[in-house]
């Protein structure tokens, strides 16, 4: 099928919003304690409808928009979701869903299949029942996931696999990986909890210590090693969570620079993790994507290099990683414009070490963490 291409205008020195991440909804059934999603998810605006999604989706395809993103919260409790993949599809995008599989049915996906959808990862908090289902904070969590998984490959996708670790699961990582292997996964992705939203609000109960990182590196990296011997066709990807980094990642690949988020209520973020931040980001019901991406203040005051100060100034790196991630230097120094402080040459690197010293002697449990749920929201945004 030859899909349509939509003329791309941009203007000279910015880059074009190739990804487009759509949080179509904050509402889900889990209660992940280390969801990216903001605190006072809660007391958010009312969700963007139907026809305001299509609307978006063809202004950010007309500006070069490859690849759109379906997640949330949980994608799947928007009813119109296979109507916003089918347009999606139309449009001209290569279509990810990225879900917890939690309200998946064989039926849907048969119908995400029919509207064209391209892609399907699920996400899992453990490798066992139990402690799956405590993270999640549903137990019915851990089995359906398995079902859904094993349905998703029976359409014809590859199967993507997501596993968030931390200090409660990841010494647990050989059964993680066996479970990968026992479902055919051909993807898995074994992220070290990032520390966003919630994550962050429970970063002390989280981060693992150096030792439990290195231990579940080197099982992955034996695994890795058998697989490739064997000729085996599953990928396995381990991702180290920042703090234990010497150097900032090029976080999305630069201010406004590639991606491009729009959250339920309609705010267009050039990250996920931006909401937080004192700026008043532009909303879509308001203002086109296109004056949104090219003129606003939000997109444009960490673009480039001008707002840098010292140390990422005058930094031989700072083409390379443009002072790691502004939405960690603001959650960790509250100026978003300094270098972010998992960078050994940041003035602030002190708190990232600090924070590695408390992995080691941290004693909560997994009960002991703060739920995303739609109560601790709305605790937290009165407060
Ligand atoms: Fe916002 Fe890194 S998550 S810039």
């Amino acid at each position: 099928m030859q899909l349509p291409q939509p003329p791309v205008v941009a203007k000279p020195n910015v880059g074009l919003p190739l990804w487009l991440l759509a949080e179509v909804t904050y509402r889900c059934p889990l209660q992940c304690p280390y969801c990216s999603n903001p605190l006072d998810f809660a007391a958010q605006g009312r969700e963007l409808t139907t026809a305001q999604w299509f609307k978006v989706m063809a202004e950010a395809r007309e500006m070069g928009a490859a690849q759109i993103g379906f997640s949330g919260g949980e994608p799947l409790v928007r009813q119109d979701l296979a109507e916003l993949i089918r347009e999606a599809r139309r449009l001209g995008y290569y279509t990810n869903l990225i879900t917890s599989g939690i309200g998946l049915t064989e039926a849907r996906i048969a119908e995400f299949k029919e509207a064209g959808l391209d892609h399907i990862q699920i996400s899992f908090q453990a490798s066992d029942e139990q402690v799956n289902n405590l993270l999640a904070g549903s137990k019915k969590a851990f089995a359906q996931k398995l079902a859904m998984a094993k349905a998703v490959k029976a359409h014809g996708y590859p199967m993507v696999l997501n596993f968030v670790t931390h200090r409660h699961n990841i010494d647990r990582i050989d059964q993680i990986i066996d479970l990968c292997l026992a479902l055919e996964a051909d993807f898995v992705e074994l992220a070290t909890c990032q520390f966003y939203g919630w994550a962050e609000r429970n970063r002390a109960g989280l981060l693992p210590t150096r030792a439990q990182l290195e231990r579940a590196e080197g099982i992955t990296n034996e695994y890795r090693a058998r697989l490739k011997a064997e000729n085996h066709p599953c990928k396995l990807i381990f991702v180290t969570p920042d703090y234990y980094e010497e150097r900032p990642k090029a976080c999305m690949d630069g201010w406004a620079k590639l991606f491009l988020t729009i959250t339920p209520d309609g705010t267009a973020l050039p990250c996920h993790g931006a909401r937080q931040m004192p700026i008043a980001f532009p909303n879509v019901k308001e203002q086109d994507l296109r004056h949104i991406w090219y003129d606003s203040f939000g997109f444009n005051v960490y673009r480039g290099y001008d707002w840098m100060p010292e140390p990422c100034r005058s930094c031989d790196e700072k083409e390379k990683d443009y002072g790691g991630c502004r939405c960690q230097a603001f959650m960790l120094t509250g100026d978003a414009r300094n270098a972010d402080p998992v960078c050994a040459k940041s003035p602030h690197h002190d708190l990232i070490l600090a924070a590695r010293q408390e992995a080691e002697t941290a004693t909560q449990r997994i009960e002991d963490l703060q739920f995303r749920n739609e109560r601790n929201s709305r605790l937290i945004a009165k407060a």
